[in-house]
């Protein structure tokens, strides 16, 4: 049960219970991806080093992780590192691949107790050992669990998975395990590392920026984009309501028109 006093403020708690209760219980997104950018931005503002923003990012995570999985969305998939995001120095980089050990150390239990179950995807060949040895014990922890699937994008690439998806096709088409005529657009999804996920329905970036920066270009084809001026770190309850009730006002027609 959520201790909804010690995660918000009372006013806030009345605010944000109002705002859930408007919240259409039958079309709640089934999918939320989210691109969490402006930590650094944060950490600036305040004069404090980039993974000061980064640490504080991690516990927006735990916030909208516990909102959405209260909504029933039944997929949170977080991009927490891109196959880009190597380029920053080192210090940074540490960092972030030890962020994911200090969440689950510290929430995992809390996690299990949600019923959320985690995931990961993304090239673990780069992924240092110790950030791949919490990341598989949560998933191994929680594989039982059926509520929140949390899915943490972790050195991932759009481009770098689309293309493993075609040498893999190729492969299986050289050795007969699939006929050329047979590959169509179903097939080739479940190629991608998000076969078993259903498309996002909803994506969310914080901090202004508009643009998908490699984030499951091939899955957000027909996805509602929501952008925000917020910083991650300053993400909460009430932005993400925000998204939810913006995304219901739609009207989504997946190139059809209006039934
Ligand atoms: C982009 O902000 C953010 C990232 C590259 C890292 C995102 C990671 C977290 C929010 C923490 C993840 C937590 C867990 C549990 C794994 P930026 O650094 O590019 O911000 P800037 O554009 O303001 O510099």
């Amino acid at each position: 049960m959520i201790n909804k006093k010690k995660l918000w403020g009372k006013n806030e708690v009345h605010h944000t219970e109002d705002k859930i209760e408007q919240i259409k219980k039958d079309s709640v997104p089934e999918h939320i991806a989210i691109i969490m950018d402006g930590n650094g931005r944060w950490a600036k503002k305040r004069a404090l080093p980039r993974i000061a923003g980064h640490h504080e990012g991690m516990k927006t995570v735990r916030k909208i992780t516990r909102l959405a999985n209260r909504l029933g969305v039944k997929t949170l998939t977080l991009y927490a590192f891109s196959t880009e995001n190597w380029k920053r120095p080192k210090l940074e980089v540490d960092f972030l691949m030890k962020l994911p050990e200090e969440f689950l150390s510290t929430f995992l239990p809390e996690l299990i107790d949600e019923n959320v179950r985690v995931e990961m995807m993304g090239d673990r060949q780069q992924i240092p050992t110790h950030t791949l040895r919490a990341v598989d014990k949560a998933r191994k922890d929680t594989e039982q669990n059926d509520g929140l699937i949390l899915n943490f994008a972790l050195n991932y690439g759009s481009r770098a998975e689309i293309l493993d998806a075609v040498k893999c096709i190729m492969h299986d088409v050289k050795n007969g395990i699939l006929k050329e005529d047979e590959l169509n657009e179903e097939v080739f999804s479940r190629y991608l590392m998000t076969k078993h996920l259903n498309d996002p329905d909803l994506l969310i970036r914080t901090s202004g920026e508009i643009r998908l920066s490699n984030f499951m270009l091939w899955q957000l084809a027909y996805t509602e984009f929501w952008f925000s001026d917020v910083l991650w770190p300053d993400f909460n309850e009430t932005h993400l309501l925000e998204a939810i009730e913006s995304y219901q006002r739609r009207s989504r027609r997946f190139g059809g028109l209006q039934s």
